[in-house]
């Protein structure tokens, strides 16, 4: 925990100088507090009235998977797999052979468990998706589900995944994004901002027309982008998680009175060595991001499923 804090405390210029081993700290750190609390999917998701939370994670993943029209026999790239929860079922959906990329060690090996039943679909790298160890024009295709905000330069990241992908290839992704609403003179707004990168181990966040214009500045037809958030149903929002408002044994530390009780536990367990030193810590950091994300949620000022579909232009001769 002090590791993270002293390179977040580095400003954005040493977070970009540090990115990697400031994401892998991070999520060193929360990963288990993840899978206990959301699953193995680490994402959110537009929810319709009446339906589940997982439900409609599953339903994120196969619009994206169906989007990028993937098929058994393609070659596909999951950039920022986590612990392979999306993969799993983007795989199961759609038949294609997926590789995960992920530059966190520990992950990979809980992907791996968590893929064990198609693990003939599966493949993972271990390495930073700024460089991708592939050859160019290698993939039929590439998705990334909330894993693009961690890119210390999001233009260089296209242009990587621009490389990877043969022509005619498409590259769909859900980002994070500030939305129309977002006013960069309201002080407000910046303080928002300011804790969902501090609390999500983030270099920054990009306005919707950036992320637009840095894709095309390094070749892709855009043939999609729009913010999926505006699916949700109004009464279930896709931070309803967040609050605590799904009454499950995970929501419990979304609640006051669940915050102080997991405070209580974790304390007693650092104490006596059932939990590792700083998991408070960590548990704090993860509410506060938490709250952090509903008030960019409820103010409309942030967007954590800003979709774009891009396609790498086929050759001439295609
Ligand atoms: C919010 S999680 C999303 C994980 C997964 N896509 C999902 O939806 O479950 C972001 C993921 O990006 C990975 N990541 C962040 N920066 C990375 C980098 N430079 N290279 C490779 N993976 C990275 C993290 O380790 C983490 O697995």
């Amino acid at each position: 925990m002090d590791d993270y804090k002293t390179i977040y405390g580095a400003g954005e210029d040493g977070r970009k100088e540090q990115y990697s081993s400031f994401v892998n700290h991070y999520y060193d750190l929360v990963t288990d507090f993840y899978e206990f609390g959301w699953g193995q999917s680490f994402h959110f998701a537009p929810r319709r009235r009446g339906e589940s939370f997982e439900d409609s994670l599953l339903r994120h993943q196969h619009f994206i998977a169906d989007k990028a029209a993937l098929k058994p026999g393609m070659q596909v790239l999951d950039l920022g797999c986590g612990v392979g929860g999306p993969m799993l079922n983007i795989a199961r959906h759609s038949g294609a052979n997926i590789v995960g990329i992920n530059n966190n060690a520990y992950q990979i090996e809980r992907a791996k468990v968590h893929t064990k039943d198609i693990r003939s679909l599966c493949r993972f790298i271990k390495a930073d998706f700024m460089h991708i160890p592939e050859k160019d024009d290698h993939y039929d295709a590439v998705y990334a589900i909330e894993a693009t905000p961690h890119a210390p330069d999001k233009t260089e990241l296209y242009r990587e995944i621009f490389r990877v992908l043969r022509p005619g290839a498409c590259f769909a992704s859900y980002d994070w994004c500030l939305t129309d609403g977002f006013d960069f003179g309201n002080a407000e707004h910046q303080r928002i901002k300011n804790a969902i990168m501090i609390g999500n181990s983030l270099p920054n966040i990009l306005t919707t027309p950036e992320v637009d214009s840095a894709l095309q500045s390094v070749g892709f037809d855009l043939l999609d982008a729009h913010d999926r958030s505006c699916d949700s149903d109004r009464e279930t929002p896709w931070y309803r998680a967040l609050q605590g408002r799904d009454f499950t044994l995970s929501s419990i530390p979304r609640i006051p009175w669940g915050r102080a009780l997991v405070n209580l536990t974790l304390r007693a367990g650092e104490a006596t060595r059932v939990f590792p030193k700083g998991s408070r810590a960590v548990s704090t950091l993860l509410n506060r991001a938490a709250d952090a994300l509903v008030e960019g949620g409820k103010s409309g000022i942030f967007t954590p499923m800003y979709f774009v579909l891009a396609r790498k232009p086929p050759r001439s001769t295609d």
